[in-house]
């Protein structure tokens, strides 16, 4: 029996090198699309390289709002399993941009759906949400919790969320929706605010007098660990029960305190550096996001096992090695 194969659509950025990883290491055969990749090649396979994968991953063009190019490739390929990362997937752009995140999130999930419609695929279909979709959370939030997005990008995830749901019930498509709450790794770039910090943080124990901007501290997030997430996105994916998942940590840190446990590992006083700044804060703040990890639990015996302080020193490892 040939290998099987897995298609992943937004392959390049941390999820899809971490997915890929993951999938080679199964013996899959990978096939990954990229908006970065006629643009800049090296960018498109920075984070494969960073895993030493870039040669194993059959990277292709390919628009992902053209229906034609998305149902020739799934014809060429014809994968066993479909994952969708792809998207503008910066909360802060999507309110300078919302087009570009409406198109990149909404019309590529769309088109996604109609081609596997149209062409009767049958294998399963994992789309990439986001915890976004919530808004601010009072309570862990289950797939019941209302959803009140806050961003551009948010709203963009909660109507792909809905499309997804749509196609699995009018027409029988096998394709499911992982919500994913905030999960981290040294492949996130310094656009988010775990890779910030910590960059920032070791500027700050070669110059004394380095500053760091950053915006709202008073946030708290649900921070997970992205090498287990990739491997959530795969239960749920291969599950028989078709059913959507949350995927996160159900424990909250507050920004403030993220920096606090960075800077002690470097042994810094964050009070010498930190400023708070309305340059950096959004329009749309979501204050809490936190989920509830129990559905997860139980359906597929999936849970987070890195907690906020090993998240934080392997990522502090990881970019002392490297510098
Ligand atoms: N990026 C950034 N930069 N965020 C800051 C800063 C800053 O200087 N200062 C404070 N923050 C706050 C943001 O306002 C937000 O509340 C929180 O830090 C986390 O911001 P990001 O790391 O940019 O992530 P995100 O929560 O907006 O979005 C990420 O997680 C979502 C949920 O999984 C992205 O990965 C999304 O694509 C994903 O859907």
């Amino acid at each position: 029996m040939g290998k099987k194969i897995s298609l992943i659509f937004g392959c390049s950025g941390q999820d899809g090198a971490l997915l890929s990883r993951s999938l080679l290491k199964q013996n899959y055969e990978v096939v990954g699309t990229s908006r970065a990749i006629k643009t800049n090649e090296v960018t498109c396979l920075r984070n494969h390289s960073l895993l030493g994968i870039d040669k194993d991953v059959r990277f292709k063009n390919c628009h992902l709002t053209n229906f034609k190019e998305v149902a020739n490739l799934i014809d060429k390929v014809n994968p066993d399993e479909i994952y969708n990362l792809a998207a503008q997937s910066s909360v802060s752009k999507s309110y300078k941009n919302p087009q570009e995140t409406f198109s990149s999130i909404i019309d590529v999930t769309l088109n996604i759906l109609e081609v596997c419609r149209e062409t009767n695929y049958d294998g399963n279909i994992f789309f990439a949400g986001s915890s976004e979709i919530f808004g601010n959370t009072e309570t862990k939030a289950n797939i019941k919790h209302k959803h009140r997005p806050l961003s551009p990008y948010g709203i963009a995830k909660e109507t792909s969320f809905n499309l997804v749901e749509l196609y699995r019930n009018l027409y029988n498509i096998k394709c499911v929706t992982g919500i994913l709450f905030n999960h981290e790794s040294p492949l996130r770039n310094k656009n988010f605010v775990t890779q910030k910090i910590i960059s920032e943080a070791l500027l700050c124990t070669n110059k004394k007098s380095h500053k760091v901007s950053l915006g709202n501290l008073n946030v708290q997030r649900d921070w997970g660990w992205a090498e287990e997430y990739i491997e959530a996105f795969q239960l749920i994916n291969r599950s028989t029960s078709k059913k959507d998942q949350i995927v996160c940590t159900g424990k909250l840190t507050k920004l403030e305190r993220f920096v606090e446990i960075v800077f002690d590992e470097l042994n810094l006083n964050w009070k010498d550096h930190v400023t708070s700044d309305s340059e950096f804060f959004r329009k749309g703040e979501i204050i809490k996001s936190f989920g509830d990890p129990s559905q997860i639990k139980n359906d597929l015996n999936w849970e987070a096992k890195v907690n906020i302080n090993s998240i934080i020193k392997k990522l502090i490892e990881f970019k002392i090695n490297s510098l």
